[in-house]
C-alpha cells in the first residue's frame, strides 16, 4: 500500500490516533485476543467525508502506539457496514472456531441504502462476521443479517458481551429513543429481552452506541452496571454527546434510580465511544471519536479527517450519595512524557506568569491546587490562544475556541463557550491534567471528574501557558509540571 502520509502534515494528531487518510468516525469492535488491542473504525476510504462505510482496523500492545491494517469490512448486497462490536468467543458457541481456536466475532449494523432511498423504514439491519487469525481477514456469516428490522428507522449500534449470570451473550442495541436488550446462545439467533430508557435521561436527539458494562464501585465491595449512550444531537455544549445510567442489570433487564442526566464528558468532541472487550486491564478502557456530527465534516485537515480520544480508564466513585463514573487517561500514557519542566507556581492576587514551551502542541500540563479562581491560556506567537477558566462565582469551569486558530469553517465550532457545572470538586486540592495535540485538548479536572474534550486548529504551534490569577487570594499551582509527549 502507497499512502503519502507523513504524519507531519497541518494539524494532525501526534499522540492521537488518526487514520493514514481518509475518513474516520466511531471506534469499532474494540477487543482484545492474544497479545493485540484491536481497534476497528467507521471508515470511508475514498474521500475525507462520510460515505459508504467500511470497517478500518488498527492493531497495539499497548493503546498508545499503533499499527495500520488493511480494511477489515467491506460493504456488501445488505448495506454499508455501520458501528458494532467484536467479542472473543472463548468456548465457540458460534461454530464459526474450533476448540482450540477460538473465533473473534464482529457484530455490526447493516445499513441499507437502497432501501433507504426508497422510503422503506427498516433498512438497518444485524449482520455478524468472524476471523480465525486474530483479526488478519474476515469472513462474514452467509446466514446474515441475523436480526432484521421490522419498521425501526434507528436500529443500530449493537454491544455484545458474555453475561455469567444469564449465561448468554447480550447486546445491547439503540432503536432511535431506546435502548433494547437481545440475548443468544451462539450469537446467530437472537431472542429481545428488553427495553430501557424512553423515559430516562436525555432525548435531545437520536441514541446511538450504546454500551453496558459491569464496573466495581471504587472503595467498596458494591458492583454497579454502567450503560453509555451517545446522543446526538442534544449534547449539553451542542451537537453530539455522550451520557451514561448508573444501574442494575439481572441478566434481562437494565434499571437505575438515578436521577437527571449525566454526561462522560462535557466538551464538544467525544462522541460514539465505547469500552473494550477482554482486556486484561483491570477497569473498563474507553475511547471516543474526537469529533462532533456539527462540523465533523469540514474541519480544516485535507490529507485525513478526525481522531479518537486517547484511551482512557473508566471508574466509578460515589460522590453526595449518588454514583460517577470518572474518565481518565490510561497509566501507560505517561511513558510518552520526555524531560518534563517541573515548578511551583505562586501568583499574588492579580499576577500572571508565562510559562513557556518550544512545542505545547504536544505536550502534557498537570498540576494540583485547591485555588477555584484563574485562568489558563495556551498561546502562540499569532496570536491565537485557547482558554480555560476556572470561576467559583459561577461554579464552572469554562473552555473558550474562539481565538484557538482556524474557526471559520463552521460557524457552530467556535460560538458557544464549552462549559462544565463544577458542582462536586472535593474541598481541598485537586488535580487538574490537560493534554495538548496538535489540534485537540483534553482537561481532566479531579482525575476525571470533570471532563472536557474539544478539537483546535491553531495554525501555528502553541508555546505559552499564561497563567492568571483571578481569586481575590493567593493563587499556587503545586507540582506543576509542563512535558512534551513523543509521538
Ligand atoms: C454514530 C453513528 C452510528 C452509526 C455510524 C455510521 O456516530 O451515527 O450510530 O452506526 O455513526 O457511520
Amino acid at each position: 500500500e502507497s499512502v503519502d502520509s507523513s504524519y507531519k502534515e497541518a494539524f494532525r494528531p501526534q499522540f492521537h490516533f488518526s487514520p493514514q487518510e481518509k475518513w474516520m468516525n466511531d471506534p469499532n469492535g474494540m477487543v482484545y485476543h492474544e497479545g493485540i488491542y484491536h481497534l476497528f473504525y467507521q471508515y470511508y476510504p475514498e474521500d475525507i467525508v462520510w460515505g459508504p462505510m467500511h470497517w478500518g482496523h488498527a492493531i497495539s500492545t499497548d493503546l498508545v502506539h499503533w499499527n495500520h491494517k488493511p480494511i477489515a469490512l467491506f460493504p456488501d448486497e445488505h448495506g454499508y457496514i455501520f458501528s458494532g462490536s467484536a467479542v472473543v468467543d472463548t468456548n465457540n458457541t458460534s461454530g464459526f472456531g474450533t476448540a482450540d481456536n477460538a473465533p473473534l466475532v464482529a457484530v455490526f449494523t447493516y445499513h441499507d441504502m437502497e432501501g433507504e432511498k426508497a422510503g422503506r423504514n427498516n433498512y438497518q439491519t444485524q449482520g455478524i462476521a468472524y476471523s480465525l487469525d486474530n483479526g488478519d481477514t474476515w469472513t462474514k456469516y452467509e446466514g446474515n443479517p441475523v436480526i432484521g428490522n421490522e419498521g425501526l428507522k434507528d436500529f443500530r449500534d449493537p454491544k455484545v458481551f458474555w453475561d455469567d449470570q444469564s449465561n448468554q451473550w447480550i447486546m445491547s442495541l439503540v432503536a432511535g429513543d431506546h435502548l433494547q436488550l437481545w440475548g443468544s446462545s451462539n450469537l446467530k439467533v437472537w431472542s429481545k429481552l428488553s427495553e430501557f430508557g424512553r423515559n430516562q435521561g436525555a432525548h435531545g436527539g437520536v441514541w446511538e452506541c450504546p454500551d453496558l458494562f459491569k464496573v466495581k464501585v471504587e472503595d467498596s465491595d458494591e458492583e454497579k452496571w454502567v450503560l453509555l449512550i451517545s446522543m446526538n444531537p442534544g449534547a449539553p455544549n451542542g451537537g453530539s454527546g455522550t451520557q451514561y445510567f448508573v444501574g442494575d442489570f439481572d441478566g434481562k433487564r437494565f434499571t437505575t434510580d438515578q436521577k437527571g442526566t449525566r454526561w462522560l464528558d462535557w466538551g464538544t468532541d467525544n462522541y460514539a465511544g465505547v469500552t473494550y472487550s477482554n482486556a486484561p486491564d483491570d477497569k473498563p478502557i474507553f475511547i471516543g471519536w474526537m469529533s462532533n456530527w456539527a462540523y465533523a465534516r469540514e474541519t480544516p485537515t485535507e490529507m485525513w479527517r478526525s481522531a479518537m480520544t486517547v484511551p482512557r480508564t473508566l471508574y466509578l466513585e460515589k460522590i453526595a450519595d449518588e454514583y460517577t463514573l470518572f474518565n481518565y487517561p490510561i497509566k501507560a500514557l505517561e511513558t510518552l512524557r520526555t524531560e518534563p519542566l517541573k515548578k511551583e507556581v505562586e501568583l499574588e492576587v492579580g499576577a500572571n506568569e508565562n510559562i513557556e514551551l518550544t512545542n505545547l502542541s504536544q505536550a502534557e500540563v498537570k498540576f494540583t491546587t485547591s485555588g477555584r479562581d484563574f485562568i489558563l491560556k495556551l498561546k502562540n506567537s499569532n496570536g491565537e490562544e485557547t482558554v480555560l477558566t476556572m470561576d467559583s462565582g459561577q461554579q464552572l469551569f469554562l473552555l473558550d475556541r474562539i481565538a484557538s486558530g482556524k474557526t471559520d469553517f463552521n460557524e457552530r465550532f467556535a460560538n458557544t463557550m464549552q462549559q462544565i457545572p463544577i458542582e462536586n470538586l472535593p474541598g481541598g486540592e485537586y488535580e487538574v491534567r490537560i493534554l495538548i495535540d496538535w489540534s485537540s485538548v483534553e482537561v481532566f479536572i479531579d482525575k476525571g471528574q470533570y471532563v472536557m474534550t474539544a478539537q483546535i486548529f491553531p495554525t501555528e504551534h502553541y508555546t505559552t501557558v499564561e497563567v492568571q490569577n483571578t481569586s481575590k487570594s493567593t493563587l499556587r499551582l503545586k507540582e506543576v509540571m509542563v512535558s512534551p509527549l513523543k509521538g
